[in-house]
């Protein structure tokens, strides 16, 4: 099981699309293990984003991840990182296919919803960096998960 760290971004939220996007995990299978609706400090927001920390856009990227609230989700499935981003869509909305949450909702590169983490060791530490452990309830199971998880 891997697990993804999932932020609908503050653009999404204030526009109302958190239960739609949040229906989309859902209904790919996934399987949720913990969520909140938090305001991301700065200090998270440059942790989260320190990857990115000499690119010319870090600054803007920080400012909108801390403009407004988010709902953060810990999701766990087979191939969750690789489910999710394709749940999400291109980075560049305007590149993302319709079906995709930033293909059916967004524009432009800076207002893309929502995140998804990019690789299994990246969702542990961004799940990490957003949940106390006693935030998360892991290893629960769904009376579907037979259904879903072969
Ligand atoms: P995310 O981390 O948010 O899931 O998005 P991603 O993997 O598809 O894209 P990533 O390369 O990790 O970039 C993180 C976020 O930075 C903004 N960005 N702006 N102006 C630009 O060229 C540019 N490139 C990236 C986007 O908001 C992207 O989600
Ligand atoms: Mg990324």
């Amino acid at each position: 099981m891997e697990r993804t760290l999932i932020i609908v971004k503050p653009d999404a939220v204030q526009r109302g699309l958190t239960g739609e996007i949040i229906k989309r995990f859902e209904q790919r299978g996934l399987r949720i293990i913990g969520m909140k609706f938090m305001q991301v400090s700065q200090d998270l927001a440059e942790k989260h984003y320190d990857v990115h920390r000499e690119r010319p856009f870090f600054n803007d990227l920080v400012s909108y991840i801390v403009s407004s609230p988010v709902v953060v989700m810990a999701l766990e499935g087979t191939s969750a990182i690789q489910a999710a981003r394709g749940t999400i869509g291109a980075t560049n909305p305007a590149e993302s296919g319709a079906g995709t949450i930033r293909g059916d909702f967004g524009l432009e590169i800076g207002r893309n919803l929502v995140h998804g983490s990019d690789s299994p060791e990246n969702g542990e530490i961004e799940v990490a960096n957003f949940f106390t452990d006693d935030e998360l309830i892991s290893g629960w199971n769904r009376n579907t998960d037979s259904w879903i998880f072969e």
